[in-house]
């Protein structure tokens, strides 16, 4: 069926991961502007528990929920018993976005239950269901290779985390011989934006250096600054979701199409908060992406995606919350 406001009404829609960063944006999305429309979170919360990094293990948080108006189901997807009971309800439509997200976790174990072995689990159900899958990969699968990124080029991840979402995408060129009509997976690129604060360390650069630099009037970045990131704005990629609704299946890149540095980070923090330094020190990763760069062009063809954020325009919109987070000493 072809996606229209109206067709989402009384449909049941279960998002993964819904009290993270960009799985609540989807949710209040659905609250605002299809009312009508059934939205059920499925999220592990935010626990005590830390990974060897000391991170927290699950990075949901209640408080990027308050205003949602939808159920919530605590539950881990990696355990079969909560699973059977979001598998009673009949889904038309799964947004997968719960997932070990912390690209600097080195438990190889725990990241391929969470990321993969779950994901196939989810992806079964969904066809029991009838629903369509549109899930959450990322640009962590084209690694340290040449940008700009391709679907089906460069894939070498250089973490276990990007290694995961590579067994995702596999695993859905697998299913979509035999479904062809009922799985898209989304590359996001490096997002940022409202309701991220609960990531903590692992938040999007933009986050910690307007929070550095409303703090401490000097920021620090990796020497020299000039690697190059496609920064995505989270209301495109909510966007990438919504029109990945009626789009082809397959698997694609969501990024701002564009390849920015972190110096222009700053530059645009300055231009929101006034000047401030910029202190320059070794990068300790060894896995570090020094330049990615989506090729969004499938995207744009096959799901009618495009992005209306350029880096200047997503920080000038997003600059309010994190002064308001500062302020609050949230950070
Ligand atoms: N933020 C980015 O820049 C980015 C880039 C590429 C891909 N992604 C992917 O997008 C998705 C959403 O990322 P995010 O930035 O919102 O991260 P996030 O950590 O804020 O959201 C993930 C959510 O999944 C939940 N979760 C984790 N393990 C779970 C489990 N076992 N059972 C149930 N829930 C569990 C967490 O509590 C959290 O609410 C993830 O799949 C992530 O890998 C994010």
């Amino acid at each position: 069926m072809k996606y229209t406001d109206e067709s989402l009404n009384n449909k049941k829609i279960l998002i993964t991961g819904g009290a993270g960063f960009i799985g609540s944006n989807l949710a209040m999305y659905f609250q605002k502007f299809h009312p009508n429309a059934e939205v059920i979170v499925f999220d592990s919360f935010r626990s005590e528990k830390t990974f060897s990094n000391g991170n927290f293990k699950s990075l949901g948080h209640f408080k990027n929920l308050l205003d949602f108006n939808g159920e919530v189901i605590v539950g881990d997807i990696t355990n079969k018993d909560d699973l059977a009971r979001i598998d009673k309800i009949k889904f038309d439509y799964i947004f997968h976005e719960a997932a070990i997200s912390d690209t600097t976790v080195i438990d190889q174990d725990a990241i391929l239950r969470a990321n993969v072995n779950a994901y196939k689990d989810l992806l079964e159900m969904s066809l029991r269901h009838g629903a369509k899958m549109i899930y959450a990969s990322s640009a962590g699968t084209y690694g340290n290779t040449q940008a700009p990124n391709i679907v089906g080029q460069g894939e070498i991840p250089e973490n276990v985390y990007g290694f995961s979402k590579l067994c995702m995408d596999k695993l859905t060129y697998k299913f979509l011989k035999e479904n062809p009509e009922h799985i898209v997976g989304l590359r996001y690129f490096n997002v940022y934006g409202e309701n991220e604060l609960y990531k903590g360390k692992t938040a999007s650069m933009i986050l910690q250096l307007g929070i550095q630099a409303l703090k401490n009037k000097k920021v620090r970045l990796f020497k020299m600054g000039e690697q190059k990131r496609d920064f995505v704005y989270v209301q495109d990629v909510v966007m990438a979701n919504i029109k990945a609704i009626s789009g082809k299946s397959g698997v694609y890149n969501v990024g701002s199409g564009e390849s920015r540095s972190f110096n222009d980070i700053v530059k645009c923090l300055q231009n929101e908060f006034g000047e401030f330094e910029v202190e320059y020190f070794d990068n300790p990763y060894k896995f570090f992406q020094n330049h990615t760069h989506a090729d969004i062009e499938p995207t744009k063809e096959a799901l009618g995606y495009n992005p209306r954020y350029k880096l200047e325009d997503g920080i000038k919109e997003y600059a309010k919350s994190i002064k308001e987070i500062a302020d609050k000493g949230e950070f």
